[in-house]
Formats: C-alpha cells, sequence, structure tokens
C-alpha cells in the first residue's frame, strides 16, 4: 500500500472512504453536508467506544466515524487499535483511496500509529494460494490528512510497517522454502538494496572453524546448510551513542532433534525463526531510515532435527568462547545456537545487546500472547528496552535473574547444562544460560515465545506477527540518543 502525508483537506486528496476519529465528550471536528457526521454521533449510531465503526456517504465519499475512546488515553497504540478497525470496515466496503483525517492535538506518534495499524492490519500471505480471490482486495493507498506537516513520522511509520509485514512474511514461509540459505539471501538482498548496510554469511564449514561447537552441535543433525549471518550497519552521518548488537534465533524448523517433540501442532516450529527475522528486517529498516547509530546483528539459523549423525542427549560440546555444555534435551536448541551468536556479537564490537529469540514454552504459560519476557543484566538497559517496548506497543515484562537460577544449570561433566532436571523457572533459567555468553555487556533477552505468532490484537491476524521490528527500531532511536 502506497503511503503518504498531506496538508489538503480530506475531501481534496481524491479518497473514496475518509476515516474520522471521535474522541469521547467531543463533536466532530469538520463536519460535512450540514452536521451529517454529528448528527450520527448525537443519535449514537457512531461513538467515542474504541473498536466502534459507522459508516455515513456524505460529499460523494464514504465516512468511517472510528470510536477513539477519552482524549487522554490518545496514544500510539489508541491510533493502532482504530486504523486496524478501520481497515476491516473500508475493506469489506471494498474501499481503494483511504484517507485518515488526523484528529487535532495528538503527536506524531499517534499518526504514526494510524499508519502501523493500517498497513499491519492490511497484511496478507496468500502467495501459496492458487486463486487468493478479488472480494479481498485492499486498499491501494493511504493518506494522512493533518492541518500540520506530518510526512516525517508518517513515511518513517511506513518504513517500518512494511519491514514487520516482510517480517512476517518470512515468518509464515515454511521451513521448506524458507532454510537458513535463504534467510541469509535476504539478508543479502537488504544490504543491496540500502545504503550503510553489509552482510556476511557464513556456513556450516565457517561455524565450525570458528569454534563455534554449541551452534555447529544443534545443526550437526540436519542436511540443511546452516547460515550465522552478520549484519553491520554504519550510518552516513556521525553515529552517537553505543554500538548496537541485535541477535536473533532463527531455527527454521524446530523438531526437537532426537529429544523430539510430540506432532500436535509441531508445525508451528517453523515460526522458530521469528527473532532472527525480526532482527533480520528491523536493521533493514533501521538502515532505510538512516538512523545515526551503529548496528551488528547476528542471526543464527539452522534447523533442529534429528538423524543419524544429529547431537544427543549427554554429549558434551564446547562454545566459542570456552564454555563446555551438557547437551541433555536437545530441543533446548535455541540457547545452544544463541551462546555462540552472542558471543560473536561482542567480539564484533556490540556495547550493549538485545536478543530476540522463540526460546521457552515457560514464557506462553506465564505471560501468554500479551508480553514477551524480559531478562537483563543491567537496570539501566532493561529500562530502555521497557521504554521501547510501551512507545511500539510489542509489550515486554521483566523476569528476575539472581544467583540461585544460575546455581541450577551448573553442570556435572561440563561447566553447565542446556537443561535443568527439575521443570522449575525454564524460562529463567534458560536466561541464564545466555547470561554466561555475553562477559560485562549489558544485554537484554527478550523471550518471544508467546508473542511471535498468533498475537491477540486487532491489527495482527493469524500467523506470524513480525513481533520486535518495531521494538528494535525503537530503540535503535533511543540508542542514538545516546541511551
Ligand atoms: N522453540 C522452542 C520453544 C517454544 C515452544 C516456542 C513452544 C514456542 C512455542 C524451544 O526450542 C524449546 O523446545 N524449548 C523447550 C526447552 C526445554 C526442553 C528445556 C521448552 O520450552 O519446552
Ligand atoms: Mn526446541
Ligand atoms: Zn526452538
Amino acid at each position: 500500500m502506497e503511503v503518504r502525508a498531506t496538508t489538503e483537506p480530506p475531501l481534496q486528496t481524491g479518497a473514496d472512504t475518509v476515516c474520522v476519529g471521535i474522541v469521547e465528550g467531543e463533536g466532530v471536528a469538520h463536519d460535512v453536508a450540514d452536521g451529517a457526521l454529528g448528527a450520527l454521533v448525537e443519535s449514537g449510531e457512531a461513538s467515542a467506544r474504541p473498536r466502534k465503526v459507522a459508516v455515513a456517504h456524505a460529499e460523494g465519499v464514504r465516512w468511517l466515524l472510528v470510536g477513539l475512546g477519552a482524549r487522554d488515553g490518545l496514544d500510539a497504540e489508541c491510533a493502532r487499535v482504530a486504523a486496524a478497525v478501520a481497515e476491516g470496515r473500508a475493506r469489506d466496503l471494498g474501499a481503494r483511496v483511504l484517507c485518515w483525517e488526523v484528529p487535532h492535538h495528538v503527536d506524531d506518534a499517534f499518526a504514526a500509529g494510524l499508519v502501523e495499524g493500517t498497513l499491519l492490519s492490511a497484511y496478507r500471505f496468500d502467495r501459496f494460494k492458487s486463486d487468493p480471490g478479488d472480494d479481498d482486495r485492499g486498499a491501494e493507498s493511504l493518506v494522512l490528512s493533518a492541518h500540520h506537516d506530518v510526512s516525517t513520522p508518517v513515511d518513517a511509520a511506513a518504513v517500518v510497517a512494511t519491514a514487520q509485514n516482510a517480517a512476517r512474511d518470512l515468518q509464515n514461509t515454511p521451513s521448506n522454502e524458507l532454510t537458513p540459505t535463504r534467510l541469509g539471501e535476504r539478508a543479502r538482498e537488504l544490504a543491496d538494496d540500502v545504503e550503510g548496510l553489509t552482510v556476511e554469511v557464513d556456513g556450516r564449514d565457517a561455524i565450525v572453524d570458528r569454534a563455534m561447537g554449541a551452534f555447529a552441535a544443534v545443526a550437526r543433525g540436519s542436511d540443511e546448510e546452516p547460515a550465522l549471518i552478520t549484519m553491520r550497519y554504519a550510518p552516513a552521518a556521525d553515529a552517537t551513542g553505543p554500538v548496537l548488537g541485535l541477535v536473533g534465533k532463527a531455527v527454521t524448523f524446530d523438531t526437537g532433534g532426537i529429544s523430539i517433540k510430540p506432532s500436535a501442532k509441531m508445525e508451528e516450529m517453523k515460526f522458530d525463526m521469528s527473532g532472527g527475522a525480526a532482527v533480520l528486517e528491523a536493521v533493514g529498516a533501521i538502515a532505510r531510515l538512516g538512523l545515526p547509530v551503529r548496528v551488528v546483528a547476528v542471526i543464527g539459523a539452522t534447523e533442529n532435527m534429528p538423524s543419524g549423525h544429529a547431537v544427543k542427549p549427554g554429549d558434551i560440546v564446547r562454545a566459542r568462547n570456552g564454555t563446555t555444555i551438557e547437551v541433555n534435551n536437545t530441543d533446548a536448541e535455541g540457547r545452544l545456537v544463541l551462546s555462540d551468536c552472542l558471543a560473536w556479537a561482542v567480539e564484533q564490537g556490540a556495547e550493549r545487546l538485545v536478543d530476540l529469540a522463540t526460546l521457552t514454552g515457560a514464557i506462553v504459560v506465564a505471560l501468554g500472547s500479551t508480553h514477551a519476557g524480559l531478562f537483563s543484566n543491567d537496570d539501566a538497559w532493561a529500562g530502555e528496552v521497557e521504554a521501547a517496548a510501551g512507545a511500539s506497543g510489542e509489550l515486554v515484562w521483566r523476569l528476575p535473574l539472581h544467583a540461585e537460577y544460575a546455581e541450577m544449570i551448573k553442570g556435572r561433566y561440563a561447566d553447565i547444562v542446556n537443561t535443568t532436571e527439575a521443570r522449575k523457572a525454564s524460562s529463567i533459567t534458560a536466561a541464564e544460560f545466555l547470561k554466561r555468553f555475553v562477559g560485562d555487556v549489558p544485554w537484554a533477552h527478550v523471550d518471544i515465545a508467546g508473542t511471535a505468532w498468533n498475537l491477540d490484537r486487532p491489527y495482527a491476524r493469524k500467523g506470524g506477527a513480525g513481533f520486535g521490528v518495531r521494538l528494535l527500531v525503537d530503540l535503535a532511536r533511543r540508542a542514538a540518543a545516546g541511551a
């Protein structure tokens, strides 16, 4: 969908459908046709109730009156939700050119939220449908009409939402197509396309040569070539702030390996690359936006398969940083991949780290699909991640690390184990495992197992959510500001 901002009034934009927000206790700002819209509010047919939409026809166009709730709740998330609800109705009604009249006295984040909500809601994944059907054809373009120039936040939001939808495409693509190699190609495509972005893709031999014994152990079981994807972004302008290190788990299919998973819902494990997809596309967006921050991103891509050469329970492997690991459960593979990727990111100069990973089923039990789990060794850095989460609507909730949890992953035969004996605090012990590989660098681990797909938001739908793209871009903006 094409997106633009204008200071022209909605009726001069060429839109066939105009969305007008209704705020509690406030009238319609620019009414038309002798108060036709205000009359709908007075009659109760239209109201400020969030997610409510009323339809009217006047002045030759269709009007959607969209409930926004109370004035003090007009934040970016309110905008995303309202825009998604409006997009759904507009689609049903066959709208081709959609215009949002930006409400008075809202900030840039609200205008950005309208763009994000519309683009995310309009997303479809129908590449594999022989006949997608044209009854589900969404709008071709979106115009944001405001009294002042909102083109800067609007254009940026379009870049970010498009990147998020690209991450959803990667997630939704099944593992027979979206292999580690294909993920590496996507990273190369971005580097070819966007100024300041470079990429390096290493295969199995290089992973082994680099003594990444934990990553290599996971990759061993599969005939599919793994990929260690390292992306670097250096802005044209002077960079301020620390070097941001972004790390993503990209297990393109997680069978569990020799500790094989039950077959129910195993197909969902094509989504086990969601952290890597979000990191990859977020870096693309950061570079397209030209944010003044240096980034090094590391994506560990592999399948986790059982086979005659797969790693077996009890095997001991040595990670790149020298730590020895007892692989007691081959289904706890994400931490093995991430351990070497985190250490690699530190070696590549990362001064602040964030990793995104569909790491544990236990985080789904704890937080559902509303918040991702946050774990950190640094309160100030955790605070930045929390602030970015709040602004982006990609919520996180911090859980504790503690010496007692660290004790639980101590090994019997090696330094550490990849799973504990007791099924206790398993999202936390997974985080304690990762912590062993970041040294002194401020680090935040975001466990997105519950939020990566099937998010329960009006602007999401079944399938990949692209969770983390908005969060990471917002965090990069904060890092650029010198966090
Ligand atoms: N990819 C899974 C975690 C997962 C499970 C994500 C369900 C989304 C939905 C991960 O590799 C895994 O298998 N974790 C195990 C760890 C256990 C063996 C310690 C888990 O959470 O059960
Ligand atoms: Mn697993
Ligand atoms: Zn996994």
